[in-house]
Formats: structure tokens, C-alpha cells, sequence
């Protein structure tokens, strides 16, 4: 005969065992009977564990001055609850008071509802509060199924450099990098190269993309991914930008266009699938008080097929909607995100890898298809969010690649190590980038990539 195993702040226990629980005090209320419960988080998982202090306890008095925020370490004994929302309970043996609140009126995570806005003036307290607590949990369990994923099929991680000087994307949304210790180098003393504003003499930037870089490991290991941060110089007050953000890259030898779509659509449902999996108890919170579909969203990704659609075909969709767009639609441009939304949101309702798009808006590296005027490129756009990802063909011709250069005024000296790629062994292949912020957004449903890092980086913003 075995005591009923239960579940105390994400461990397994039997009833009647004693243990201990160390974490921060939630709320405590006091009963007339005397004794105190006290909710107890420790950020393992989403269900605090209720502590039931009796006035027995020597340190009684102590027990009832705690509030919100206080560390302690208790040992209990597991009991099935009498009370209502809560399966278990610690009937507490002993309460070791660790750290008091100094002033319970200025301690900024008092138990109470607190929005968004005012969570991110606390980058430091906030991981305390249900919501980041949820968020970070499912980050988590995002970034170990990511890995996962592309273990399980023969990928390698890569480790691209941080500080480079390529620009990727071509965008010129490059952060600068100067050396601190060269501001004090008298003019005189420079010769020719201005210290101030490059690192030992070579004009550095903080990497937008690992992408080229990886490209070279593609082209010798066949089958692999970056995972790391990037920057973007970019003045974008938007609810998904980040100007530092995390990517993931895979990039596939001998594959295509359509063979990376499959793989980025295999890699979002299998992720998503995870999160529903491990992370039942912080979805059903998101549920419940950010977005109420955000499970049944997740579910139909699972299970559904991701449509795909051409560029061209996109413009004719928006161009016939009675829709009004505060940007018009025609052959050519770039879609907006109320144009991305409207196709996932209204149209589709569900993920689009959108294809083949014109090589006028679109990066340097991008294939070239046969009617010469777009390129094999796609781009994921999620309900809710917008494009999540963004990939290609690259272009492995080197006549091709030579003339795209020059058309777009870029010089072979500067792409001479990617050239190479394309001078020794050239190979199709085709990789994308998937915007880990934008991800995270999506599958919880928080409105805004700032509330799903840790510690948000945009313009004028990089305090804590
Ligand atoms: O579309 P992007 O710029 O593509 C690349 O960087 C390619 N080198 C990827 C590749 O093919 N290996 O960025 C990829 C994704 C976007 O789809 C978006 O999800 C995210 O990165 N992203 C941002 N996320 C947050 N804040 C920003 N400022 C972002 N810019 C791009
Ligand atoms: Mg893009």
C-alpha cells in the first residue's frame, strides 16, 4: 500500500513525507483558528505550494509578519488539502525566515495585478510575477526543443562570431563597435586610422545575422544551425521589434527552397508540440488571462498543414479585398504587417510561408528564379505577429552571384571568402531564420517581444 504521489512546486512526493521547499512568499493570510497559510513560489513551475503555518510553530509571531517577497525555507509534512484550489499542502514543521521585505509598502511586486508597462519599468523584479514566470518557462522549454529538434536530425550548432564586419542583410542596420580604451589616445598619436570609432583599426560591427558564416559550415558539415543574439540598428518603436534579439539559422546543404519550408514548418509544430506537452499549466494561464485562444491556436498548427503562397498571389488576394490599407498594394512592394496580418489573420487564418519573392526588396544572396525578376525566397507569417520567419535559396552561381553584386553595387573584394563557397565545390543550398522573440510572442500570446526576454534592448533603452 503506497501513500498517493502528489505534486509539490513541480516535484513528485508521497503523501505523509516531510520535506523541504525553499522560494518566496506570495501572499499569506492569517485564519481566525489560528494558523496562517502561505502561498509559496519557487519559479519551477506555475502552481505556487501552500504552506500551513500553525501558531504552534515557536517563531508563530514572525510567521505572521510576512509578506510578499520574503525568502523562506520550511519543512513540512505533504498532506492532501481540505481547502479549495489546491490539490496539496505543506503542514510546516519548521519556517526559516531567510530574507525579509524591508518596507512592504515600497516593494514593487506586491500581490496584486500589475500591468505590462509597469512590469517592464522592473526588469528586475518582474521574473517574480506569475506572467514572466509563465513566459520564462516557456522560453525555456522553446530553446531545449529547438536544439532538440535539430539534434535529432543530424544538425550542428554552430557558434558564429558576435563581432564582424559584414553586414548581412545589406540593410545598414549595423551597431558600430568602438574601443573604449583608444578614446584616451591623443589625435597625434592615431596616424591615419581613427581609434575612436573602430576596433584596433578595423571598421566593427555587431553581427545582424549569422547566416554567411554559417553558410561556410553548411558547405563542409552539410546540416547545420546558429542559435545566438543579433542587432539590429534599427529606429523601430513597434511591438516586435528588438533592436537585440535572438535567431536561429539553420542552413541545408543540397536542399531547396521547398525542402527548407518543410523543415521550418516540421520545426514550428514540433516545438509548438512540446509547449502544449510540457507546459500545460503556463499555457492554460495564458489562456486564461492573455489570450483565450492561444491554446487552440497552437493545436490546429499542429495538426494542419501550413498553406503556401506566392508573392504575386498575395498582391492579386490584397489587391481584391474591400479592405482598406493605409499602404496600397501593387506588384513590387514590400508587404506591411497590416498586409501580413490580413492574409494570416483574415484571409488564411493560420500560418503562410509566403514564396518567391520580387529580388528588388529582397538580400543579395538570394537565388535568382528562372523568370529573372524574383528570387526564392520565402517568408513564414504567423496570425498575430507577422512574419516569425524569414529564409531562402541562396545563390550558389558564381556568374550569377558576380552580376547581382554588381548590379547592386557591392564589391567582390568585400564578399571575397563567400565567393569561395561558390569557386570550390558549389552547392545548392538554403537555410532561414527564425525570429526567437517573435516565436515566443506567438505561442504565448503576449502582445509585445519586449515582455518575452528577459531584458529588452530598443532605442534609448538598455538599463539593468
Ligand atoms: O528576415 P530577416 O532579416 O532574415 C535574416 O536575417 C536572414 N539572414 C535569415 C536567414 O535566412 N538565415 O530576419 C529573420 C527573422 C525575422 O523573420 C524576424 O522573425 C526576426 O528575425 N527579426 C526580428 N525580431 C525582433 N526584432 C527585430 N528587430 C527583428 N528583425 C528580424
Ligand atoms: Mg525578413
Amino acid at each position: 500500500t503506497h501513500a498517493p504521489v502528489v505534486d509539490v512546486l513541480g516535484s513528485k512526493y508521497g503523501v505523509g513525507e516531510t520535506v523541504t521547499v525553499k522560494g518566496w512568499v506570495r501572499t499569506r493570510r492569517d485564519s481566525k483558528a489560528g494558523l496562517s497559510f502561505i502561498a509559496l513560489h519557487d519559479g519551477s513551475c506555475f502552481d505556487p505550494v501552500q504552506i500551513v503555518a500553525l501558531n504552534t510553530l515557536p517563531n508563530y509571531n514572525d510567521v505572521q509578519r510576512l509578506t510578499a517577497g520574503c525568502s523562506l525555507a520550511v519543512v513540512g509534512t505533504v498532506k492532501e488539502s481540505q481547502g479549495q484550489g489546491q490539490a496539496v499542502e505543506l503542514e510546516a514543521v519548521s519556517v526559516d525566515i531567510m530574507g525579509w521585505v524591508e518596507n512592504p509598502d515600497t516593494y514593487p511586486m506586491a500581490a496584486k495585478r500589475h500591468s505590462i508597462e509597469y512590469l517592464r519599468e522592473y526588469a528586475h523584479l518582474r521574473p517574480r510575477t506569475n506572467v514572466i514566470g509563465a513566459v520564462t518557462r516557456v522560453r525555456n522549454c522553446l530553446s531545449q526543443a529547438i536544439h532538440r529538434f535539430f539534434h535529432e536530425r543530424g544538425y550542428f550548432w554552430i557558434s558564429t562570431p558576435i563581432l564582424t564586419a559584414s553586414d548581412t542583410e545589406g540593410a545598414g542596420e549595423m551597431f558600430r563597435v568602438s574601443t573604449l580604451d583608444m578614446l584616451n589616445i591623443p589625435k597625434t598619436e592615431q596616424g591615419d586610422v581613427d581609434y575612436r570609432q573602430d576596433f584596433f583599426g578595423k571598421e566593427t560591427y555587431l553581427t545582424v545575422s549569422g547566416q554567411l558564416n554559417v553558410e561556410t559550415y553548411c558547405t563542409a558539415m552539410s546540416k547545420v544551425y546558429t542559435f545566438g543574439p543579433t542587432f539590429r540598428a534599427e529606429n523601430s518603436n513597434t511591438s516586435r521589434h528588438l533592436a537585440e534579439f535572438w535567431m536561429i539559422e539553420p542552413e541545408v546543404a543540397f536542399a531547396d527552397l521547398s525542402d527548407v519550408a518543410q523543415l521550418a514548418e516540421d520545426m514550428l509544430k514540433y516545438v509548438c508540440k512540446a509547449v502544449l506537452e510540457e507546459r500545460a499549466d503556463d499555457m492554460a494561464f495564458f489562456a486564461e488571462r492573455i489570450n483565450k485562444d492561444v491554446i487552440k491556436r497552437l493545436e490546429s498548427l499542429v495538426s494542419s498543414d501550413f498553406v503556401r503562397m506566392d508573392y504575386t498571389d498575395a498582391v492579386s488576394i490584397l489587391q481584391a479585398s474591400s479592405k482598406t490599407f493605409e499602404f496600397p498594394v501593387e506588384w513590387g512592394v514590400d508587404l506591411s504587417s497590416e498586409h501580413e496580418r490580413y492574409l494570416a489573420e483574415e484571409h488564411v487564418g493560420a500560418p503562410i510561408i509566403m514564396q518567391n519573392y520580387p529580388k528588388d526588396i529582397k538580400a543579395f544572396y538570394m537565388r535568382i528564379n528562372d523568370d529573372n525578376r524574383t528570387v526564392a525566397a520565402m517568408d513564414i507569417l504567423a496570425p498575430g505577429i507577422g512574419e516569425i520567419i524569414g529564409g531562402s535559396q541562396r545563390e550558389e552561381r558564381l556568374d550569377v552571384f558576380d552580376r547581382r553584386l554588381e548590379e547592386m553595387g557591392l564589391s567582390k573584394e568585400d564578399y571575397a571568402w563567400y565567393r569561395d563557397l561558390r569557386r570550390y565545390g558549389t552547392v545548392p543550398h538554403s537555410g532561414f531564420g527564425l525570429g526567437f522573440e517573435r516565436l515566443v510572442a506567438y505561442v504565448t500570446g503576449m502582445q509585445n517581444v519586449r515582455d518575452v526576454i528577459p531584458f529588452p534592448r530598443t532605442p534609448g533603452n538598455a538599463s539593468f
